[in-house]
């Protein structure tokens, strides 16, 4: 067997910009590898699996990943398995979230969304294959302990469902053109997109050895921040970012009557809440001092995207 490569050891002093990059391609070719070849049975639905799975996307959870990873010394090659089987479980959400039945989108990522690129029935199967990959995937791999390894299956399978990002799904479809309240919202955000952020950073971090309590509590506050951290930006964004910028349709979800942190705070108190999100999670980090840095990087990173 390989030596396993931990991938900080090499990566540690490379700038921000070129360590993301590199994971990015690296999560690229993973998720190439592990996806079905486009050529083999069914096609169709084999080709819109990797059409949606690997057009872009700045890929920010296995970013996360990645960088938890750091903070246990985490085996590379474990990490690019989390790193991607959260990648999936994101596009299959994007996927059903473009849904007529949903957001009804026709951009996505600068392309055409999957169910106008083939067929409805067709998105719906995606969804479904890339959730099953996912699983497939992390239950298949070498994680070491068989325990650990059923941690890790659990956690994801509760951030994806009805207590995660699906229920988070469905309380935003019943909020259309209602007013929520603040905790209201933050549930919502939580649920739909937090889940699964919190799930990449905590799976990250399982790779590698244990952290004490103290420092996994204070990576799982993090976790949240972060997530809630990210979606506030995207409700920022869709109000005043452009089509072309973010490669999906700008000014839906007041079309649609979504409440979002705009519609409750208006943009200025959205951008306040924001920068003290941002501040909260980076106080989170400060356990793990200098093995924390990608993590900040990476909080910056969400607070500043443009798309
Ligand atoms: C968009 O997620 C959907 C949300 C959860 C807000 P991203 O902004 O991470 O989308 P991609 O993967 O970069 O396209
Ligand atoms: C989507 O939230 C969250 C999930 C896909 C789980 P949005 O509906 O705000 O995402 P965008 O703006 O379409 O990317
Ligand atoms: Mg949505
Ligand atoms: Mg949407
Ligand atoms: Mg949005």
């Amino acid at each position: 067997m390989s030596t396993p490569t931990v991938f900080p050891s090499t990566a540690r002093n490379q700038p921000f910009p070129e360590w993301m990059r590199s994971v990015q391609a690296r999560v690229q070719a993973t998720l190439a590898r592990c996806l079905p070849p486009a050529e083999s049975i069914p096609g169709r639905l084999h080709q819109a699996m990797r059409y949606t799975t690997l057009n872009g996307g700045k890929r920010v959870r296995p970013l996360l990943a990645f960088a938890a990873g750091e903070l246990t010394a985490a085996p590379a090659e474990r990490l690019e398995i989390v790193a991607s089987v959260v990648e999936l479980i994101h596009s299959y959400s994007l996927v059903h979230d473009d849904l007529p039945c949903m957001d009804d989108d026709v951009l996505r990522r600068g392309r055409p969304t999957c169910h106008v690129e083939y067929d409805e029935a067709t998105a719906l199967l995606v969804g479904d294959s890339l959730q099953s990959l996912a699983f497939e995937l992390l239950a298949r791999e070498d994680f070491g302990a068989s325990s650990r390894q059923l941690e890790m299956v659990r956690l994801l399978a509760r951030a994806s469902g009805s207590c995660g990002m699906a229920g988070g799904q469905s309380i935003d479809l019943e909020s259309v053109g209602r007013n929520l309240n603040q905790p209201e919202l933050e549930l919502m955000h939580a649920l739909k997109t937090g889940a699964l952020i919190r799930a990449a950073v905590l799976l990250g971090a399982l790779c590698g050895s244990a952290l004490s309590v103290p420092e996994r509590e204070s990576l799982d506050r993090f976790a949240k921040r972060a997530g809630l951290l990210f979606q506030v930006v995207d409700d920022i964004l869709d109000c005043t970012a452009s089509t072309a910028t973010l490669g999906k349709t700008a000014g839906k979800d007041a079309a649609a009557e979504k409440p979002t942190y705009v519609s409750l705070l208006g943009i200025e108190r959205a951008r306040e809440l924001a920068a003290d999100l941002r501040t909260q999670a980076l106080a989170s980090l400060a356990i793990f001092t200098e093995r924390g840095q990608r993590l900040v990087d990476l909080t910056d990173f969400i607070t500043q995207r443009k798309f």
